[in-house]
């Protein structure tokens, strides 16, 4: 993946943001019902339709969204993003190359900014990532290193930043897409110089630093049973064989309707809790080749409403988290020339048909039409 910054459509979203964000109730008129002589002659009030995380919660699950920095001042997002959501992820405030641009040299800001802000709206964090091949600063890939320095660089990193914000996550996605699709480790910085073995030192470094943090390996995907997500099934069993601290597995599930659906969704989340893991849908979108028209985001309310489904139907599957909810800042354009619209509200942060689909499947009723 190559270290694309996510885009700002500057002027456009500000010419966007006046027309209101769309998704919630309308607005409740505060006063007092004039000359109310008794409780039955008072309107009743409006139902306030609950939110995706309040309906996710009813179902014991959370709901989530992941946002970026700059992204933060744009205030009719922030607002649905803090009302409609219960679980946060920085989409690169705590990668690699933001957290330590210089060897040894450490900076929160962008990560605090998110927890801030999530902690504002009692929502919770997934962490994102530690050990990846992506989004890495020039000092560490722009040279040489033995094992033994790789390795106390890593153990430094993971220990400074899970220490940073010990106490103050849920969960961490400690090693990111660390295999190729036909279930081979990824020839990455961290597998060539120090070998498999890196993932067990990467959770149990984040485990010391933070021993209540639900420690996850991610990757895209390996949402449906295949030769990748057979070798992080059969690479779980062994590192819950020798005691390692494993919590879960993330599903990225960054779909795409010219692929089709994954129809072995449900049947692979249900094989990882056969092994006593949790697991989530971490970085859901549902993209299409452009333009998109009412067939398309159809097919894609579906897809929104089984995958919700499919996490519902199975006992450890503890949330869906979207990344972002809002096609106006969705990564896919800029990544996938062509295709877009992936996220359930448009770029005037309008619900789309997927929306409803989801709310359907959380057990929120018929969809809007
Ligand atoms: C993406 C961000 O959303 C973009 O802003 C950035 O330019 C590239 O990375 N898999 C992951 C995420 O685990 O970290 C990626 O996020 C999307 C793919």
């Amino acid at each position: 993946m190559r270290r694309t910054r996510p885009r700002l459509i500057g002027a456009l979203a500000t010419a966007l943001l006046a027309t209101g964000v769309g998704a919630g109730p309308p607005a409740q008129a505060n006063s007092a019902p004039a000359a109310t002589t008794s409780a039955q002659t008072a309107p009743a009030p409006a139902k306030k339709q609950p939110t995706l995380a309040e309906l996710a919660r009813r179902q014991g699950r959370y709901f989530g969204s992941a946002t970026d920095n700059p992204e933060l001042t744009d205030t009719a997002y922030t607002a649905l993003l803090g009302r409609e959501f219960d679980m946060i992820t920085p989409g690169n405030g705590m990668k690699w190359y933001a957290t330590e641009p210089r060897q040894g040299v450490f900076d929160w800001t962008n990560g605090d900014e998110i927890v801030g802000l999530a902690r504002a709206h009692h929502q919770r964090v997934r962490a994102h990532t530690l050990v990846w091949h992506s989004q890495l600063p020039d000092w560490l890939t722009g040279r040489d290193w033995t094992p033994d320095e790789l390795r106390a660089v890593l153990k430094k990193h993971i220990l400074a930043e899970v220490g940073h914000y010990r106490g103050k996550v849920y969960s961490w996605d400690v090693v990111n897409e660390a295999f190729n699709e036909d279930g081979s480790y990824r020839d990455t910085l961290w597998y060539r110089t120090l070998g498999p073995g890196y993932i067990a030192d990467a959770l149990r470094w984040a485990h010391q630093a933070d021993p209540r943090a639900k420690l996850y390996l991610n990757d895209y995907n390996i949402d449906g049973v295949g030769a990748k997500s057979d070798a992080y099934y059969r690479l779980a069993k062994d590192l819950l064989a020798r005691g390692v601290p494993l919590d879960g597995i993330g599903l990225q599930a960054h779909l795409a309707l010219q692929y089709g659906y994954p129809a072995t969704l449900e049947d692979n989340l249900r094989r990882f809790s056969g092994l006593g893991l949790d697991t989530a849908l971490t970085e859901v979108d549902v993209r299409m080749q452009l333009p998109a028209d009412a067939a398309k985001l159809a097919t894609q309310a579906q897809w929104y409403r089984e995958l919700t489904a499919a996490c519902l139907a199975v006992r450890r599957c503890v949330g869906v988290t979207v990344w972002d909810y809002t096609d106006k800042y969705s990564w896919i354009p800029a990544v996938f020339p062509g295709e877009g619209a992936a996220l359930p509200w448009d770029e005037q942060l309008r619900p789309k048909p997927a929306y409803a689909a989801i709310r359907q499947a959380l057990g929120g009723g018929q969809p809007l039409s």
